[in-house]
């Protein structure tokens, strides 16, 4: 029987077909970013996108799936990034094919189909199988050994080999918490001439027995204290790597001999000038660009923290190989249509995204290249001092200055059987962030003692219909951070109510200010801060009367202020939905104020928004200010709001209910804040700046209403003031600033004209004053206000007019002087420059030198120059008479 040789992509669909014929929904993979899940970095297996279903928090129109999932373990629980690139089968991305079973099959079926698919689909031969059960699962064991027919010999249990209870290679669990079971794996055996051990034994991880299916069977659920609880059903999850399958399939060792890996080598090789195919470089870029080129698929860009940090870590681990490699130019993202050739169809996202993932790419290599170099060089240094280990201060610096990620650290120094300090690294990043602390302001919304906490109900929000209102009960009041009965005239305090309009800082939008007041009592709120996430303090003083726990007032925002912080508020909605519609959807709010004078906006981009785009984008958020779109305000449950299409802030948390904000069919975004009627209400928007905050992430600042009108004036104002100082109308001031930069130009180039010819006339006059000695003539000048450049320009003049001759020449300014010593014709050798230089320098306290025939250097200007200078050709006469 022989085994048939199959490209990637017939196995995918060889799968999908096997599986599909078995009752399967075919589900396309899930994005590299697991939606809503805060316990995972990741996808990083296929069952990520299940989680909810196995659980039974969530429930899908079939009870089999089957897909190729794409994978990452890089950061997380599952890194295998150190390995790439040592080993024949880590990779940081790879291809799982997977079937599930929620709640319908078992173990029972789950192995027969995958034996029916290895052995008599792809014809693997039988006896080069082995299997793996968990130690107490004796279902399997007997399921593999008596329906199967594998021999004892060949199934291996595995016990708890990873130190605690339940922690085994045959116990699988995505995270330290949620769906988790017994699994049973089987293996290849790529034969004897390959080193390695079976499963279980020492040596098991060389690489003649290889993984390559694992069927898990999920039946809890882990919580956060370890227990296990049981799930509403027993699930099927099974990953089989498609590199790995792959291997076997195309008759190879290595996953990197495959298909796929061949040709995103071969490129690798192309653009870095290698022509040595098994370089360890060229795997490490093959495997690194799919993991990159999807993250940016699914949404990552390059960053200084969480998965975006991943990435630059990924990328910069690529181009120091590419370094290696002798590249010192962008190379990588030139990768990216080779592998689009290569998984465009499997993952049609792909090509969709190839051009921002091109551009990310590149800007990301061009900001690497400033560094990469130098920072390779204090390695060198670094590591030449280091007997064993890096000390953490190095890669510390190496990290802050030059940008290397410290496991980029670590694995240069491996490779020069070096390590690197860890805990003296994180002592240096901790010492800086405690810098960073300190400097930071101190905030006033923080804490509210627990008693309170426990006791008092969410504060009622009144503040989207009403500005003002009466009858608030004053439930608590907190000076110096400490609960009080009553407050008295003049105390800074926090006032909390029943019920209040006063909205409190948070989404970006700032605080009301206000009043609150009652017979003979008036609070001044400065700002409104939310304590505990439910609490509206009102942050201020009492300005007259006193006030105490059970009061009643009334409360009053500042209107005016309210109105001009809404406008920036519905703007923002809608330059968020304009960036994603200009620059694409890898555009998410990073941060956002909203102050009643401006907005700022901070969102993910990986390069400055140009001229033209900012102007495209101030175009449509203004004609849909024009279309005057009544603002919606939805109340619904957070699925239903997600299935309307509001767009979600990543990594924000959301209650069960939440708000909507719809303004036509632009903008729907969750939003607890306060908006606009009508977008018309906005008025103008205009943009005041766009500038980077941190790397891949941008900032623009804008106004609208009043505001936006008031920019305008000012402009137009500066250019009336621009117009009279030009003596012109405002519409001719671009051609009169034109016309005098063309005049200034001119002028400039006059001037230097001049300015040579005066300084030509000056040294044709110094020359008659030279005195002759011995056939040399001697020359000693101070010329005011000479450059060192012009000095050396009349040293040559003067020394062509001068023929035989020694020249001092000394440029002062502000009390300085540079001083020029040359020594020309049969003079040379007679007397030497340098020394020369070196005599009047000590003068004149500086200091100087140079070659025999010309020397330079400085002093101060003053008596003793004068002096010294004239002296030289006394110093002369003494060298050259016999
Ligand atoms: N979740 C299991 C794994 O990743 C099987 O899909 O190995």
């Amino acid at each position: 029987m022989t085994t048939p040789k199959l490209s990637s992509s017939q196995i995918r669909s060889d799968f999908l077909e096997f599986f599909r014929g078995k009752g399967h929904t075919i589900v396309p993979s899930a994005p590299l970013v697991p939606g809503n899940d805060p316990t995972l970095l990741f996808t990083n297996s296929g069952m990520v996108q299940f989680k909810d279903v196995f659980l039974g928090a969530e429930k899908r129109s079939y009870v089999r799936a089957a897909d190729v999932q794409r994978c990452l373990r890089a950061g997380g629980k599952h890194n295998d990034l150190d390995s790439v690139g040592y080993t024949a089968r880590h990779h940081t991305f790879f291809e799982m094919l997977g079937n599930w079973s929620f709640g319908d099959y078992f173990k029972k079926d789950a192995i027969a189909w995958a034996w029916e698919l290895l052995t008599e689909v792809w014809k693997l031969p039988k006896e080069r199988l082995l299997v793996t059960v968990y130690h107490t699962d004796d279902e399997a064991y007997e399921l593999w050994n008596k329906m199967v027919g594998i021999p004892a010999e060949r199934i291996v249990r595995i016990g708890d080999n990873k130190g605690a209870p339940y922690a085994s290679d045959n116990f699988w669990q995505m995270a330290d918490t949620g769906p988790c079971g017994p699994c049973t794996e089987i293996f290849y055996d790529h034969g004897e001439h390959i080193a390695g051990g079976p499963p279980g034994s020492p040596d098991e991880d060389g690489d003649r027995f290889i993984e390559i299916w694992n069927l898990v069977f999920m039946q809890f659920d882990r919580q956060p204290d370890g227990m296990l609880v049981p799930l509403p059903a027993p699930c099927v999850d099974t990953g089989m790597g498609m590199e790995r399958l792959a291997a076997i399939l195309q008759h190879v060792h290595t996953n990197y001999e495959i298909d796929l890996f061949q040709a995103l080598i071969a490129k690798a090789s192309e653009l870095t000038g290698t022509a040595d195919l098994e370089n360890k470089s060229l795997r490490v870029i093959a495997d690194h660009i799919r993991a990159c080129s999807f993250l940016i698929v699914d949404g990552v860009l390059p960053s200084n923290e969480g998965r975006g940090y991943v990435l630059r870590r990924i990328i910069r681990r690529a181009l120091r190989h590419g370094w290696m490699l002798g590249v010192r130019q962008p190379f990588f993202h030139k990768m990216v249509p080779t592998l689009v050739a290569l998984m465009g169809e499997a993952y049609p996202e792909l090509p969709a995204a190839q051009d921002l993932v091109e551009r990310a790419l590149k800007a990301e290599e061009e900001r690497f290249a400033e560094t990469l170099d130098s920072g390779m060089r204090i390695f060198d240094d670094v590591a030449a001092r280091a007997k064993e280990v890096i000390p953490g201060a190095d890669a510390f610096r190496l990290y802050d200055t030059y940008g290397f990620p410290v496991d980029l650290t670590a694995d240069i120094a491996r490779e020069r059987g070096l390590s690197v300090d860890m805990q003296g690294f994180d002592a240096a990043m901790e010492q800086q962030r405690e810098t960073a602390r300190a400097a930071g302001k101190f905030s006033a919304g923080s804490g509210l003692p627990a008693e309170l906490v426990a006791k008092l109900k969410p504060t009622e929000f009144l503040g989207y219909e009403a500005l003002d209102a009466g009858g608030l009960v004053v439930v608590a009041l907190l000076k110096e951070g400490r609960p009080v009965d009553s407050l008295g005239a003049g105390d800074e305090a926090v006032v909390i109510l029943d019920r209040t309009p006063f909205y409190a800082e948070s989404g970006g939008q700032v605080g009301d200010t206000g009043v609150l007041a009652e017979q003979g009592v008036k609070f001044e709120v400065d700002d409104t801060l939310k304590y505990a996430g439910q609490f509206h303090g009102h942050v201020g003083r009492v300005a007259v009367g006193s006030l105490k726990v059970g009061d009643h007032v009334l409360g009053s925002v500042d209107a005016p202020r309210r109105a001009a912080t809404i406008l920036n508020h519905s703007a923002t909605h809608l330059l968020h939905a304009a960036l994603r519609e200009l620059l694409g959807t890898h555009v998410q709010q990073k941060g956002s104020l909203v102050a009643p004078d401006r907005l700022r906006f901070d969102f993910s981009h990986f390069q400055p928004v140009n001229a033209a785009e900012l102007a495209e984008i101030e175009r449509r958020v203004n004609a849909e200010i024009r279309a005057n779109h009544a603002a919606e305000v939805h109340n619904m449950g957070m699925q239903e709001a997600l299935d309307f299409g509001a767009m979600a802030l990543f990594g924000e948390k959301y209650g069960e209910h939440v708000r909507v904000l719809k303004m036509g069919s632009y903008s729907t975004e969750l939003c607890g804040g306060t908006h606009v009627g009508r977008t018309g209400d906005i008025g103008l928007f205009k943009i005041v700046s766009e500038g980077g905050v941190s790397s891949g992430v941008r900032r623009i600042e804008a106004v609208t209403g009043q505001g936006a009108l008031d920019l305008v004036s000012a402009e137009e104002q500066r250019l009336q003031e621009a117009a009279a100082l030009l003596g012109g109308s405002a519409g001719e001031v671009v051609d009169k600033v034109r016309q005098l930069t063309e005049r200034q130009k001119k002028l400039e180039r006059e001037l230097e004209g001049l300015k040579a010819k005066a300084a030509s006339g000056a040294t044709a006059d110094l020359a008659g004053s030279a005195v002759e000695i011995e056939g040399v003539r001697v020359l000693a000048a101070r010329l005011e206000g000479f450059d060192a450049k012009a000095l050396r320009e009349a040293m040559d003049r003067l020394k062509q007019q001068l023929g035989d001759a020694v020249i001092v020449l000394a440029g002062t300014a502000q009390g300085k002087a540079s001083l020029v010593a040359g020594v020309n014709g049969s003079a040379t050798g007679r007397v030497k420059a340098g020394e020369l230089l070196a005599h009047i320098a000590s003068l004149t306290g500086g200091k100087g030198g140079g070659r025999p025939d010309l020397a330079q250097g400085g002093g101060e200007d003053g008596p003793a120059l004068a002096s010294a200078l004239a002296d030289v050709p006394a110093w002369v006469a003494q060298r050259i008479r016999p």
